[in-house]
């Protein structure tokens, strides 16, 4: 199977998924088409061709598929469009997240060809308590490269997309329940605020607003921590007991899993 282009999309508010995305990408050595980038609301619906190769990255949130980004994915359409799926989870677990990818870009018309599931900075590390910090680093991406190159091998010996084995990944049906949302949001520290409105721009839900101050509103948030991570002066904080709780528990380096549909 010749693969004549490589489409990018991922929904990504910390930029550990586009990162390795892009890592996946550069790997094969193939035309790189410009990213979809779903991590702002766009409103244009896409078809992506059967001869280019999708490379479809997302977060995972407790356990499943980040709920935005599942929602935004509905918009991206394959025609039997060969893709590898990816999740980013924190280094704690990425339970059924990827398997849930897998059977939801099915049903768009996709065919998933190999799925990964890779380690970044959890979106609750702190300087205090820091998990994950800095991944994905140097090795993840040297392993994410690698996959693209190794995915592109095998495609090669298939004549056809009909003739690729199913690909079976980590994780079971039905998936982990989702719990009901508990509404929570960053706050600003005014004293450092310059009223930039950065944070406005690259907020995913358009929740920020600049009132009197910062403010962002919790029934909204999707706690993604873009704004915490992105803040140019330190002044958006987000204080969950989870930071601790994840560093005490989930401190030990977490490696990568790929899978590959072979017999
Ligand atoms: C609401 C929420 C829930 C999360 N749940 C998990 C989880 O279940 N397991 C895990 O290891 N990491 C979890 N994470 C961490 C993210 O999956 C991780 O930081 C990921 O790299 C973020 O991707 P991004 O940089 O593309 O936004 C969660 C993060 C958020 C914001
Ligand atoms: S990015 Fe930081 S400094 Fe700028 S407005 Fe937002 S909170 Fe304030
Ligand atoms: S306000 Fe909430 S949703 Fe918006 S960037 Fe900050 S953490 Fe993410």
């Amino acid at each position: 199977m010749r693969v004549k282009n490589i489409q990018p999309v991922y929904f990504s508010p910390t930029h550990t998924s586009a990162k390795i995305v892009t890592a996946i990408a550069e790997g094969t050595d193939i035309i790189v088409n410009k990213e979809i980038d779903l991590t702002y609301p766009c409103a244009d619906q896409k078809v992506i061709s059967t001869d280019s190769l999708a490379i479809i990255g997302v977060p995972t949130y407790a356990g499943r598929v980040a709920p935005t980004a599942l929602e935004r994915l509905q918009k991206i359409k394959g025609d039997n469009t060969p893709a590898i799926i990816v999740v980013l989870y924190g280094n704690r677990d990425y339970e059924d997240a990827l398997l849930e990818l897998r059977d939801s870009v099915k049903q768009l018309g996709f065919v998933p060809v190999a799925g990964g599931a890779f380690i970044g900075e959890h979106s609750y590390s702190t300087e205090q308590f820091p998990t994950a910090a800095g991944r994905p680093d140097v090795s993840d991406i040297q392993i994410a490269s690698e996959f693209g190159k190794n995915i592109i091998k095998l495609l090669n010996q298939y004549a056809d997309i009909k003739e690729l084995p199913a690909l079976e990944v980590k994780g079971n049906f039905p998936y982990k329940e989702n719990k009901p949302k508990t509404p929570a949001t960053p706050i600003t520290i005014d004293e450092l605020c310059t009223q930039c409105q950065y944070c406005i721009e690259i907020c995913p839900v358009e929740t920020i607003e600049l009132k009197e101050e910062i403010v962002s509103d919790p029934e909204i948030c999707i706690k993604c921590c873009a704004c915490v991570k992105e803040c140019p002066n330190g002044a958006r904080v987000f204080n969950t007991p989870f930071s601790e709780f994840l560093f005490k528990n989930f401190h030990e380096r977490k490696e990568p899993e790929l899978f590959y549909c072979t017999r």
